[in-house]
């Protein structure tokens, strides 16, 4: 299993260190344009093996997509990341010409490969990859429900004073401050519904502390968040890569699920060896449905800013 990591700055470095520390993958390449960044996150990464125990092969190499070769997952986090006070669509200008760059370098060297979009404003970012390369669309997933998914998770314990292996709960939607939707009504503490347990105004907080999740980070770090988003993204290759099936809520491009046309969003997937194996229909009440619409609308806008 050859993993390849596009971006090796914060998200990317860490990224590739959950995948080692878990020790499923044989290889992961990480790779990045600014000279011997990538060699010198290799370096020290696979200086912690003997200390953390995995056989997890790292390398690096600067902008020599030919190193690539043949990976079965690659993940893209590169582009420029939010500073405060910046929404992920601000970004779009740059990252468009950058993912649509590095997406086809990778297919050129990985003509078989699964596609992993971090890179913001991520729904526009995965939605670009579909539309400029020519790989099947269950190849080509995003990356943000499963991080806000372990925001909401987060949110949720810290709102009910139980440890989070105790929660459950998903988020689905666009990847922005305004367009998720914490489905808290199917939200769980061990099986319990959270409104037995929660206020109507606490689960609102919950709901709003996860929407601004990534922008309290940026808040405080002076740039996006690395810890939360690799381990999302780790997670999400570990089950592609071990065919686990398990379903996370995962961008993806829509023709007719949920209702929904012509877009990449988060949706619940199941993930497993073909990337997205199964988009799963969950019902939503009549609330949910018109907050996933609501969402879908604005990341349709932000769509319409890509010169296609
Ligand atoms: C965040 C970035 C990765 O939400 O979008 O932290």
């Amino acid at each position: 299993m050859k993993v390849t990591v596009v971006g090796a700055g914060a998200v990317g470095a860490s990224c590739a260190e959950y995948i080692a520390i878990k020790d499923f993958a044989s290889e992961v390449v990480l790779l990045d344009i600014k000279e011997g960044f990538a060699e010198g996150k290799a370096m020290d990464l696979m200086q912690t093996a003997s200390l953390n125990g995995f056989d997890t092969k790292i390398t690096g190499t600067t902008s020599d997509y030919s190193k690539t070769a043949n990976s079965d997952i690659c993940v893209i986090t590169s582009g420029i990341p939010r500073k405060p006070g910046m929404t992920r669509e601000e970004l779009i200008g740059i990252n468009a010409g950058i993912v649509k760059m590095v997406s086809s370098s990778l297919i050129e060297h990985s003509p078989n490969t699964i596609i992993i979009v971090v890179s913001n404003p991520m729904d526009t970012m995965t939605y670009l990859v579909h539309k400029t390369t020519s790989l099947p669309k269950n190849r080509i997933i995003g990356m943000g429900g499963a991080l806000d998914s372990a925001r909401f998770k987060y949110r949720l314990a810290e709102a009910l004073g139980a440890p989070i292996s105790d929660v459950d709960g998903m988020v689905i939607g666009g990847h922005s401050d305004k367009g998720m939707v914490p489905l808290i009504n199917k939200a769980v503490r061990n099986s319990v519904s959270v409104s037995e347990f929660l206020s109507e105004d606490r689960m609102d907080q919950v709901v709003q502390d996860t929407k601004v999740g990534g922008a309290t980070l940026t808040g405080l770090l002076g740039t996006s968040a690395w810890y939360a988003p690799g381990a999302a993204v780790s997670g999400m290759v570990q089950a592609i890569a071990c065919n686990t099936k398990k379903i996370f809520p995962c961008s993806a491009l829509l023709s007719g699920e949920f209702g929904l046309n012509d877009l990449s969003i988060g949706v619940p997937c199941v993930l497993g060896d073909n990337g997205i194996e199964k988009i799963v229909e969950i019902s939503l009440s009549d609330a949910e449905k018109a907050k996933l619409a609501e969402s879908a609308e604005g990341v349709k806008k932000t769509n319409g800013l890509l010169e296609l």
